[in-house]
């Protein structure tokens, strides 16, 4: 069973997309717990599907150090094996990110390397991209800059603005980030360190719980978007 740690800042439609898919679906995943950076509207969903929930809160303690040691203690106290980002709004520090090294994955709004950081839906518009969409990928101490799992490609239409945009990205983050949570758990996709370096195996075959149209995103390596 691949004990699951989600970590949130914000309203959690992505963990609530998780807990839907380990709720529903025969995949050995579950998530344990579910930690937040400060009061974040998300954590009501853990509660109402069971999931045990915690609040360590950034603005308590002194440093990001410290801060990070209690989010430590937390992870070690549920014994995860892995941590979902989403939607968690802090820079995690190297230290913090390489202790957990190919055990912590991310969803980012858009097809990475492209739109690192924030705002991306808005910058895709103004540059006007052609398409867009969402990643979930490994996160390594650079911002948004792990291997990637998998990709989901969104057209952007002239119509589009950012309400819109991300909202059809949103739909499909939604898609893509228990599909690879599936992978992971069915070990389809494996991630493997050996001193520091990162290795993403994949292998093919159904993923349980399976979204129809998604398998054929789940290519690694990835074409270049
Ligand atoms: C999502 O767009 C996610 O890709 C990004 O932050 C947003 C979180 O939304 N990292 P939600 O809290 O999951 O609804």
């Amino acid at each position: 069973m691949l004990r699951l740690a989600v970590l949130i800042s914000g309203r959690g439609s992505n963990l609530q997309s998780l807990i839907a898919y380990t709720a529903q679906n025969a995949v050995p995943a579950q998530i344990v717990t579910v930690l937040a950076d400060k009061p974040a509207a998300g954590l009501a969903l853990a509660e109402a599907a069971g999931i045990e929930t915690k609040i360590i809160d950034r603005s308590l303690y002194p440093d990001r150090q410290a801060f990070e040691d209690h989010l430590i203690l937390a992870l070690e106290d549920a014994k995860v094996d892995m941590i979902c980002l989403a939607g968690f709004m802090r820079i995690l520090s190297p230290d913090f990110c390489r202790r957990y090294l190919g055990k912590i994955i991310n969803i980012h709004p858009s097809l990475l390397p492209n739109y690192k950081g924030l705002n991306t839906h808005q910058r895709a518009l103004v540059d006007g991209a052609k398409h867009h969409g969402c990643s979930v990928h490994i996160v390594t101490p650079a911002l948004d800059d792990g291997p990637i799992i998998a990709q989901h490609k969104v057209e952007i239409k002239a119509a589009d603005d950012q309400n819109s945009l991300s909202a059809r990205v949103l739909t499909e983050e939604h898609k893509i980030y228990p599909a690879v949570i599936g992978a992971l758990a069915a070990h389809l996709i494996t991630i493997q360190t050996d001193q520091g370096q990162l290795r993403l195996d994949h292998a093919s075959g159904p993923i349980p719980g399976y979204i129809p149209g998604m398998e054929h995103h789940m290519q690694w390596p990835m074409p270049a978007p």
